[in-house]
């Protein structure tokens, strides 16, 4: 049984999160998506919320799981058998991060092979923070994350008619 784990923020998941977990279902019978816990960073959504989302984003998709943990991601692998830990490569600016985990990660655990999937182009430039972001100023996320979570999201992250100040785009031009 071959099985990988797809570990992140997904603070939130978003479009190229899914496309990478989709195509390692292909690859490997059971796939879990596994939401690391974080203290130093402060998440938009909780780990349950994202938890949450996750599940409603790949529950179509045969193989995958979700799970949350908070420690080394080499132990969790250990534990779960997993053979592989699978990560998305947007552009140049990941791979130098991406490779030093790929390498703190093989000397933790050498058995296990981290696997760069890279990203299809139309997700190059997607990630969780420009979704905040945009989100934040109400514009239109549709294009970022799974269909069935733009509504969650912008009413998480959007401003609310009657906040103050946040309904209308304004200019500060004079
Ligand atoms: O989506 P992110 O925030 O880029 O994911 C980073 C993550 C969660 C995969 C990474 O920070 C991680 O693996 N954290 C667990 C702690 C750990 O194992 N650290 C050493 C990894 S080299």
């Amino acid at each position: 049984m071959s099985l990988a784990v797809c570990p992140g923020s997904f603070d939130p998941i978003t479009r190229g999160h899914l496309d990478i977990v989709r195509r390692a279902s292909v690859l490997f019978e059971e796939v879990v998506v596994l939401v690391v816990i974080n203290p130093d960073k402060h998440c938009a959504f909780t780990i349950d919320e994202r938890c949450d989302m996750i599940r409603q984003a790949t529950a179509g998709i045969p193989g995958v799981r979700v799970d949350s943990y908070y420690g080394l991601l080499a132990d969790y692998v250990r534990a779960a058998g997993a053979a592989a830990i699978v990560k998305g490569l947007r552009a140049m600016s990941d791979f130098e991060y991406e490779f030093q985990m790929a390498l703190t990660n093989k000397s933790l655990i050498p058995y296990a092979e981290t696997v760069f999937l890279t990203t299809s182009v139309e997700n190059m430039y997607v990630s969780s923070s420009l979704v905040r972001q945009v989100a934040g100023f109400g514009g239109n996320i549709s294009d970022f994350v799974p269909r069935c979570l733009v509504k969650t999201i912008m009413k998480r992250l959007a401003p609310q008619p009657g906040e103050d100040g946040k309904t209308e785009a304004v200019s500060h031009e004079h």
